[in-house]
């Protein structure tokens, strides 16, 4: 199987780099698809705990060549001084293959992510602030540079100023504050310069490991639930994270998938605005007695921003969903532990609309906002799952929450998170 895709089906923090570090192991290239510094990535390594935004997960093993793929926001301070981190602690980067494709983020990007937050008052789509939305916008409106502009230092100069005098001028007669723009293109010289090494043809390297039999990952950030096209729109990210996203990230064909990883939490967490019919909160949306102690337990704080991350069931319509916009070819079912003192655990497994059954899920997130989740009841198993190290020596109980999730979305639950260190999962062969 050449190419794998993992991705997230619900809003984001399911336990991705977990999984990819475990499946890094048989790959020799882990590439990132798209999403920028929005993303946050925790590996626990025994005592050692690796906090990544933009460098892939991959990067803690010698035998991988991450690569940050064409469909990738990079952020250069953010990625230097994530690599610097790396470096102090052992980990090289000098593998590490840059798109000369990817487009760059600057600080106007920032800037007017923070501007449009703030006139959206109570509206607030609660983005990372990262700049990513404006980043993939100019993107779009082909006026964003490239990371491979920085091969010509003297047109990689000129580009970042004058982009910076128009983007000042944009922000000031929007109301925000502008940039100093001398400071920006000296800064981002200095950053062009050291980002030259990384930068590589990626699509071709990608091939070319194809071609030599080599298995590559490609990971995504966000989840399908903040896909733009297929998420909660407007609350979503501004990139496509579902499976077929890996594609146009990294300029492989879809028939050399062979196996897309959908990685689902036992529970469901979203950071930042949006319908979340499972969501175990108060009408002023703060969280009840469950939803805390899912909190509390599975640790939900953002690591990019610190927010709280808010918390409910599993969702079984969205993971259905998940299954058909990605191909899923299964499921990684995450952090399953932290239900270990629950008494009983809900699971939703379809939702009505003024007392109707939906059939599918709904394509606008004003419907979403008023379905309301049917569950299954599951009784807890009270008891820990962390020393389990195969599926059968699992409790019964949560052995028929992982059967469930097979038999509603119809794909098998291959791999299921008993805590957050490398090796807390069970494989089912
Ligand atoms: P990602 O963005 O999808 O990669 O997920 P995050 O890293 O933002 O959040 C997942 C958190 O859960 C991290 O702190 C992980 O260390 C932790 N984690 C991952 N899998 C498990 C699991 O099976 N059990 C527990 N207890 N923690 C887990
Ligand atoms: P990982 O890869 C969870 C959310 C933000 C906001 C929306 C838009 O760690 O799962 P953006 O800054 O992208 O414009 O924000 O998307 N968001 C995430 N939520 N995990 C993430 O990444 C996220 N990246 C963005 O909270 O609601
Ligand atoms: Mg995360």
């Amino acid at each position: 199987m050449p190419v794998t895709v993992v991705v997230g089906t619900q809003w984001g923090d399911e336990g991705k780099a977990k999984i990819i570090d475990l499946l890094s192991r048989d790959h020799s290239y882990v590439a990132r698809y798209q999403g920028g510094h929005n993303a946050g990535h925790t590996v626990v390594v025994g005592e050692e705990k690796y906090a990544l935004q933009l460098i892939p997960s991959g990067v803690l093993y010698n035998h991988v060549t991450p690569v940050i793929g064409n469909g990738v926001v990079v952020d250069m301070p953010t990625l230097f001084s994530e690599i610097d981190k790396l470096e102090s602690r052992g980990i090289s980067c000098s593998r590490l293959k840059v798109s000369s494709q990817a487009h760059l983020i600057f600080p106007w990007h920032q800037l007017h992510d923070a501007l449009a937050e703030g006139k959206r008052g109570d509206d607030k789509i609660g983005t990372t602030l990262k700049g990513i939305g404006p980043a993939y916008a100019d993107k779009a409106r082909r006026v964003g540079i490239r990371a491979g502009a920085v091969l010509d230092p003297a047109s990689f100069t000129a580009q970042v100023r004058e982009r910076a005098i128009d983007e000042s001028a944009i922000l000031v007669a929007l109301g925000g504050q502008g940039v100093d723009v001398d400071a920006v293109v000296a800064q981002f010289a200095t950053l062009g310069a050291r980002l030259a090494p990384y930068i590589c043809d990626t699509v071709n390297e990608l091939h070319e490991a194809l071609d030599a039999q080599q298995q590559l990952l490609l990971e995504g950030a966000q989840a399908t639930f903040l896909d733009i096209d297929h998420g909660t729109y407007p609350f979503v990210t501004s990139s496509n994270p579902i499976a077929s996203g890996a594609c146009a990230g990294t300029g492989i064909g879809p028939r050399d998938i062979s196996r897309v990883v959908g990685i689902a939490k036992a529970y469901t967490t979203r950071v930042g605005s949006g319908p979340f019919p499972t969501e175990l909160a108060d009408a002023s949306g703060a969280p009840d007695e469950l939803g805390q102690a899912l909190i509390t337990i599975g640790h939900e704080f953002g690591t990019v921003t610190g927010r709280q991350r808010r918390t409910g069931w599993l969702d079984l319509v969205m993971l259905r969903h998940a299954v058909r916009l990605n191909s899923l070819t299964e499921i990684a079912l995450t952090k399953l532990d932290i239900l270990d003192t629950f008494d009983e655990v809900k699971v939703c497994v379809s939702y009505t609309l003024n007392g109707e059954t939906l059939r599918g899920y709904p394509d606008r997130a004003e419907v979403l906002a008023q379905v309301v989740p049917v569950y299954e009841t599951i009784p807890g198993w009270k008891t820990s799952l962390r020393e389990c190290k195969t599926y059968d020596s699992l409790h019964a109980n949560a052995r028929a929450l992982v059967e469930l999730v097979e038999k509603i979305v119809g794909v098998p639950v291959t791999m299921v998170g008993t805590g957050p260190e490398r090796d807390d999962c069970v494989v089912r062969s």
